[in-house]
């Protein structure tokens, strides 16, 4: 018989499943909520202090839910939690193809498919299965055609319910949302997501779509943050060749009201997860769709953000010659350990294969993680401190905007680095004035001719 109070079951304990499920624990207290992975490694951090993911006010939400009704299990273990659920969430990685028909760009859907074949084994009774994963859009139908072919015999309803949340700040997107997106068929089973949310989510920032609308709006907000930020990073190159600011001109472009202040500020490249991967996923929709145009206009967000990472790279070696540079930060954005697709990457890649040392420093990042990424090249070199990562370096790199890089000793430190080196900021976050007083060229991205 079914229990009376409403359970969860989230597929998947990645960096948004994880957090998504602790903030909906620590919001219901009444539902039980389950979170499970096939990485056994991921669910022993979730139940131990050091958390697999590292987001500001994580800890606390974790450990407060913990103890009432949040749990993390093997997904092995999963079918009792599975046979009791009323809403299953799907929070799998959808990685870009590497193989077979839309290879390099359409979204890989085969985990998506393993947890709907999962939850078709062991779900029972009126279920609802959220996609919370981003999608290609129509993936619902791949989804719900799983459903309906396996011999189960439960009564399913797909939504879509797509995350915006961004790393670094995801205790307090998922708290404070600007919105929150739900596109499906079914009144009923809207409803019942609609009522999680609702806890702590004002009615009127809980939007209802179709699927269809539900699915492409997630792909298309990640476009056009990723779009803003290459324009800014387009008019950063044309900064340096012309004299003009690009901190200025963003700052004027931001005072107008219809084009805001937010995701405008020039870096080194977008990193992360999403940007790259679902811009890619939107060209192969295009593409697939007939419409080559709209497909080369979006194509050209994703290779604006590879110049840019390149040009930066060969700025650094220009400078750096043959000698060691010093690499600070490997996160593609502050407040996270995650360097997935983040610039350092591309940056390191390209110095070791000039034959560069590379001396690099992060505070959050597991270095051999990123070491292993990279296939264990022997001239990158790991610094547990800022100062170890400078020592004898030709060039300094700073790719992530980390607080502790804003305000370093660089008087103290200038003499660990070789006489001629020039540090490059691919964040602005250095003050140049401050450091040329002790002796020290900062070029910034967008600020500095040439570059
Ligand atoms: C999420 C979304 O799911 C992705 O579509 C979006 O574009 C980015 O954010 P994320 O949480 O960052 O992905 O991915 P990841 O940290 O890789 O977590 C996914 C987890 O699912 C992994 O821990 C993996 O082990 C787990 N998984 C995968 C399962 O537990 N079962 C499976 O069958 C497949
Ligand atoms: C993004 C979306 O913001 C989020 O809504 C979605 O759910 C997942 O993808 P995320 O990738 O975690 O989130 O971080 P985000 O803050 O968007 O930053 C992405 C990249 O863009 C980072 O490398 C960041 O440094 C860079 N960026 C962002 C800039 O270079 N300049 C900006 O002005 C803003």
């Amino acid at each position: 018989m079914r229990k009376s109070s409403q359970k969860i079951v989230c597929i998947g304990a990645g960096y948004v499943g994880g957090p998504t499920m602790a903030v909906i624990a620590d919001r219901c207290p009444d539902l039980q909520v389950t979170v499970l992975d096939v990485n056994l490694e991921r669910i022993k951090a979730w139940n131990s202090d050091a958390l697999p993911v590292l987001e500001p006010g994580l800890d606390q939400v974790v450990a407060r839910a913990r103890r009432r009704n949040l749990r993390f299990i093997p997904q092995a273990e999963g079918a009792s939690y599975l046979a009791e659920a009323d809403l299953i969430f799907i929070s799998v990685q959808t990685p870009t193809k590497t193989t077979g028909r839309g290879a390099g760009k359409a979204s890989d859907l085969k985990y998506v498919e393993a947890a709907a074949r999962l939850i078709a084994q062991y779900a029972q009774g009126n279920v609802v299965v959220v996609e919370k994963s981003t999608m290609p859009v129509r993936a619902a139908d791949r989804i719900k055609e799983i459903l309906k072919q396996s011999k189960s015999r439960a009564k399913f309803d797909v939504l879509s319910n797509p995350e915006f949340l961004a790393e670094g700040t995801a205790i307090q997107d998922l708290e404070h949302p600007d919105r929150v997106l739900i596109g499906g068929e079914n009144a009923r089973a809207i409803d019942k997501l609609v009522q999680v949310y609702r806890r702590w989510v004002s009615k009127e920032k809980i939007i209802t779509t179709s699927l269809w609308s539900a699915e492409l709006a997630k792909l298309a907000a990640n476009a056009f943050l990723a779009q803003r930020v290459s324009s800014i990073n387009a008019m950063s190159a044309l900064c340096e060749k012309t004299e003009a600011d690009v901190e200025e001109v963003a700052q004027v472009i931001g005072l107008d009201s219809r084009i805001g202040p937010k995701f405008l500020k020039a870096s080194v490249g977008f990193g992360g997860s999403c940007f790259k991967k679902d811009l890619l996923s939107l060209v192969y929709l295009c593409e697939h769709h007939g419409l080559p145009e709209v497909a080369a206009y979006w194509e050209q967000v994703y290779h604006l953000n590879e110049w840019q990472k390149q040009r930066f790279m060969q700025a650094v070696a220009r400078h750096a010659r043959r000698g060691t540079v010093a690499v600070l930060g490997l996160a593609f954005k502050k407040n996270t350990n995650d360097f997935r697709e983040s610039a350092a990457l591309d940056v390191c890649r390209g110095l070791l294969q000039s034959g560069f040392k590379v001396q690099v420093y992060d505070p959050a990042v597991d270095f051999e993680r990123f070491a292993d990424f990279l296939g264990r090249p022997v001239r990158l070199v790991h610094a547990s401190t800022v100062p170890e990562a400078l020592v004898g370096a030709k060039a300094v790199a700073v790719l992530t905007e980390w607080d502790e890089f804003k305000q370093l000793p660089w008087a103290k430190w200038r003499r660990l680095l070789a006489r001629t080196a020039v540090i490059f900021d691919g964040r602005s976050i250095l003050n140049q004035q401050a450091l040329a007083k002790v002796g020290l060229e900062v070029r910034t991205l967008g600020r500095t001719r040439p570059l």
